[in-house]
């Protein structure tokens, strides 16, 4: 049984920033696969708030103390990254039906690209169903609490950015 198991997933997404959604699906993905690989991609289509270098860290920071998890950036086609790193699934997280049309959108295509590499939907625990980068950014830029939405690293993160700009605003540095 476990020789049929699949060792490899890869999680990708642009985790602008790593939201508390995120990591409870990767550590739901740890208890399925070998080993995952959170997968970050570089070219975003938005300005990402953290560069992909920032996201690769605190990501890293993040998932330190985990042995089976590693964190990569990638660029250009996904199924590509996938193959070239041997896996056998794509994990995506779908927290509710709006989700669904999007993702099936791309699980097909990526398919059709790769019929090899199957995606795996996973669902986070019902209190993260409502948690998305998009709003973390909005509230954290407008001066609302993010806090038990993101990890404390990311937290940790986006304070000191925003203290930077603060003092680049002021004409400090
Ligand atoms: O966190 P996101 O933005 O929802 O993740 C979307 C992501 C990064 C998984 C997707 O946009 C992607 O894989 N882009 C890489 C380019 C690619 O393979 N495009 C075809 C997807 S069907």
């Amino acid at each position: 049984m476990s020789a049929m198991r699949p060792k490899l997933a890869v999680y990708p997404g642009s985790f602008d920033p790593l939201t508390n959604g995120h990591v409870d699906i990767i550590e739901r993905g740890e208890r399925l696969f070998e080993r995952i690989v959170i997968a970050i991609l570089v070219n975003t289509e938005k300005e990402p708030l953290f560069s992909a270098e920032e996201r690769l860290e605190i990501t890293q920071d993040v998932f330190r103390e985990h042995g089976n998890v590693e964190v990569e950036t990638y660029d250009g086609l996904l199924v590509d990254y996938a193959t070239d790193r041997g896996a056998d699934v794509i994990v995506r997280g779908l927290r509710a039906i709006s989700d669904f049309e999007i993702e099936m959108q791309m699980a097909l295509m990526n398919r059709r690209l790769s019929e090899s590499i199957e995606t795996v939907f996973m669902m986070p625990s019902e209190r993260y169903t409502y948690v998305s980068s998009r709003l973390t950014k909005e509230i954290f830029t407008l001066g609302g609490s993010i806090s038990g939405l993101v990890p404390e690293a990311v937290e940790r993160r986006l304070r000191e950015k925003s203290a930077s700009a603060r003092i680049d605003n002021a004409g400090i540095s």
